[in-house]
């Protein structure tokens, strides 16, 4: 799993280009990515929200202006990404290792990760962290990269190894940061894969859905009441 001392130092270098550098590289589907997963968070009506792993912000974005009446905290462990958050418009912000949350336990009725839990040191110490920040009954949404199944796949591993830390190399001049990406998406669980992870943390009713052929997937879960 990855070495947070490098997650931390790298996402600091790339903080300033990481927004533009997204759009690029995903041609524009993260900002639908994260808007699809918005709108699965605004359906339940969330009161308290923590959005772990924060970053610049792009999705406690999308959620303030989806679900006005929540109460969204933005949470993460680099202050530089999390500088962007705070002057693109994110109300609450606070820097914070996802797996040492200085929250009592169930303080949010949601939560959610986009593009985060991957990059985490430990995923089952970090997903019952989660599991115990929410209220029984409370919700965890995380979207992040998968593989995608057939004939996709070997085409997007060869964008994502051989092209896209290329391209990111120019947009950031972090291409080292890319080539972790790559790995860190091979090791990542995906699917029913997930699912059990979820399962063995403590979560009830887990659930995933892929989008853009399995590029991504949102994963849904709930503790239990
Ligand atoms: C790829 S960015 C995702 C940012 C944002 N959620 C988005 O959708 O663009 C991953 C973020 O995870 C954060 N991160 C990684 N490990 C973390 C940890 N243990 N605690 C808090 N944040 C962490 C990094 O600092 C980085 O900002």
């Amino acid at each position: 799993m990855p070495d947070a001392v490098y997650v931390r130092d790298a996402f600091a270098r790339i903080a300033d280009r990481y927004v533009l550098a997204n759009h690029v590289l995903s041609l524009g589907a993260d900002v639908l990515w994260r808007k699809s997963m918005a709108a699965r968070v605004s359906d339940k009506r969330p009161r308290r929200l923590i959005d772990i792993a924060s970053g610049t912000g792009d999705l406690a974005l999308e959620i303030q202006r989806r679900c006005p009446d929540c109460e969204v905290v933005a949470t993460d462990f680099c202050s530089e990404m999390l500088d962007h958050a705070a002057k693109r418009g994110v109300r609450r912000t606070l820097v914070a290792d996802a797996l040492d949350l200085p929250f009592a336990d169930a303080s949010f009725d949601a939560a959610t990760v986009a593009f985060g839990l991957r990059n985490m040191a430990d995923y089952p110490s970090a997903l019952r962290e989660m599991r115990r920040v929410l209220e029984p009954g409370g919700h965890l949404w995380i979207l992040d990269f998968s593989l995608p199944e057939g004939i996709l796949r070997a085409p997007y591993r060869f964008y994502l190894h051989r092209v896209l830390p290329r391209i990111a190399g120019i947009l950031t001049g972090q291409r080292d940061a890319y080539e972790y990406l790559g790995g860190s998406i091979e090791s990542f669980p995906s699917g029913k894969a997930m699912e059990r992870l979820l399962a063995s943390c403590g979560f009830e009713q887990p659930s995933s859905t892929a989008l853009t052929f399995g590029v991504v997937s949102v994963y849904q879960a709930m503790r239990p009441r």
